[in-house]
């Protein structure tokens, strides 16, 4: 990782939602662990706004727990802890209300501050509110630092609200100026597509149509929607993981090499990824989607309410809690390779994986009891819980029985390196801080993900149906969903333990 030491010059990083989860459980440890490491630039400080009757002492008693209980390096260091701590200041106030502005505007003379970097961490819906407040009160700029600003997901909830979201984004930060988050691309596995693909030479005349029969993305969670079913009513897994996660996920896995390793470039090349998407249209819609709902059961000995059991979800909801797709990216690359996608909430492991199944050979020249399948190439990137990569072949057990046997190469981040992956939220706080948008979803991008994916809402709300088929919770779906890829003869990869 890089470090932000590059200025000199004074940087706050003015945390909207100070009281919030996100930065209690990520950002504040974060930044420690930025801090512990000798990353943050000097002199820095920390600024929390929110409503609650704090003041800095009570924030800086609410951030040293939060260290102590989420840091991913323990135990923690005290001396690291008490320089961030000693940096923070609180302002009280209402998002709404101008005079948290102008206590903002002090605090930037009092500290002499002359970078900022306004991180949203709040519902979405303040995210115009605190936007058009710093443009009023000329926040927006300093003209002896810079400004930047980063905008938590989710971005809007369909094109046409992600396009209102622009427009009040644009009516007062630059886009060079805007950095939307996905923590997904924080994560190092996601990062190593790019390396795995572009600094070795020997993949990317496999990647393509003529070696590949499909792909497949799954992003698995195991728990249910719990306490956050109200917002997870008006979500579903199109919102929630496909529409963010799941598309840039595809996107590293699909696009073609960039002119450069810097922002604009390697974003250029996701869009077009977006753009080439065969868009779904009507009955295209259901054809290509399939949507369920689970029951209760049981994962890890565990009992998992229902869906509809669940406070706050309609008895009459057909909101999807398991999604797949297929999709095609209509480029010369992948012109007619299937990209088969699923993700679900109370599915038996928690993982997240793409997998590039190759094509068979073209004849078959071994008469032999064949145990790896008829497509015995798998190379399988795990994001997460464990991250690393496999690529799966056939081998020639030992014996005098002719048999192939699937077996595989391992890379294993944590064997490897011998350490564990940073947070996603450290790499992405200091790219932030260094200005480097890379790993940042620009205006164009996150537009035409939410053309493609509002495309499919509205496919769904014109066909509309009275209920989705169910799974039970610790299956991998209903029997549907194995249908749906099976159609064409193929089979979702085997996760898990
Ligand atoms: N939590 C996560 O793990 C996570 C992960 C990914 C993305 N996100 C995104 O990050 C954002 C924040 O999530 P969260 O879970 O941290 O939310 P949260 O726990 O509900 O926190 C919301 C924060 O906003 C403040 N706030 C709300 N309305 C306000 C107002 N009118 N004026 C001033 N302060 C106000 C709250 O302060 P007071 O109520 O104390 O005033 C609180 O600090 C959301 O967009 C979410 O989608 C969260």
């Amino acid at each position: 990782m890089q470090t932000a030491q590059v200025s000199g010059s004074s940087t706050a990083f003015i945390i909207f939602g100070v009281t919030g989860d996100l930065t209690q459980r990520k950002l504040i440890p974060a930044l420690y662990e930025l801090n512990r490491t000798g990353r943050l630039p000097q002199p820095f400080c920390v600024i929390g706004f929110a409503r609650r009757d704090w003041d800095d002492a009570e924030m800086q008693r609410n951030m040293q727990a939060a260290v102590v209980q989420f840091a991913r390096n323990q135990p923690v260091d005290a001396a690291a802890l008490q320089t961030l701590l000693k940096s923070m200041h609180y302002v009280r106030a209402s998002f709404d209300d101008g005079t948290g502005y102008q206590s903002l505007c002090s605090l930037f003379a009092d500290l002499k501050i002359e970078n900022r970097l306004y991180y949203l961490a709040t519902p979405p819906e303040a995210y115009p509110t605190i936007i058009k407040r710093l443009g009023d009160a000329q926040l927006e700029q300093c003209t002896s630092g810079w400004t930047r600003v980063v905008i938590e997901k989710p971005y809007g909830t369909n094109l046409a609200s992600a396009q209102a979201l622009d427009k009040a984004v644009h009516g007062v930060f630059q886009e060079d100026q805007v950095y939307r988050i996905d923590h997904y691309l924080g994560k190092e596995t996601v990062q190593n597509i790019l390396v795995f693909r572009f600094a070795n030479g020997i993949f990317d005349p496999l990647w393509n149509r003529h070696h590949v029969d499909h792909i497949q993305i799954t992003v698995s969670e195991t728990v249910g929607v719990g306490s956050r079913a109200g917002y997870y009513e008006t979500a579903g897994v199109i919102r929630d993981i496909f529409q963010n996660h799941l598309l840039q996920l595809l996107t590293l896995t699909a696009m073609e090499t960039p002119v450069a390793f810097n922002a604009d470039a390697v974003r250029n090349e996701k869009v077009k990824v977006l753009q080439s998407l065969r868009p779904l249209n009507g009955q295209d819609v259901l054809n290509n989607t399939y949507r369920a709902q689970y029951m209760a059961g049981t994962i890890d000995g565990k009992r998992i309410p229902g869906y509809k059991e669940e406070v706050g979800v309609n008895p009459d909801s057909t909101t999807e809690t398991y999604l797949a797709a297929r999709l095609f990216v209509d480029n010369w690359r992948w012109a007619g390779v299937p990209i088969y996608i699923r993700s679900g909430k109370a599915l038996p492991v928690r993982a997240t994986e793409i997998s590039i199944q190759f094509k068979q050979v073209p004849l078959s020249l071994f008469n032999w009891r064949n145990l790896a399948g008829d497509a015995p190439n798998v190379l399988a990137i795990s994001i997460q819980p464990h991250e690393g990569i496999t690529l799966t072949f056939g081998a020639k057990a030992p014996g005098p029985i002719n048999t192939i046997e699937p077996v595989s190469m391992n890379f294993d981040y944590v064997k490897t390196f011998a350490s564990e992956p940073p947070e996603a939220y450290e790499r992405l706080i200091l790219d932030s801080l260094v200005g480097d948008a890379t790993l940042f979803t620009r205006s164009d991008e996150v537009l035409a993900a939410w053309k493609y994916t509002t495309a499919i809402l509205d496919g769904w709300a014109a066909q509309p149906v009275s209920h989705l088929p169910v799974y039970e919770a610790g299956t991998w779906g209903p029997p549907g969903a194995d249908d749906f890829i099976g159609r064409e003869g193929r089979a979702w990869r085997q996760l898990g333990p």
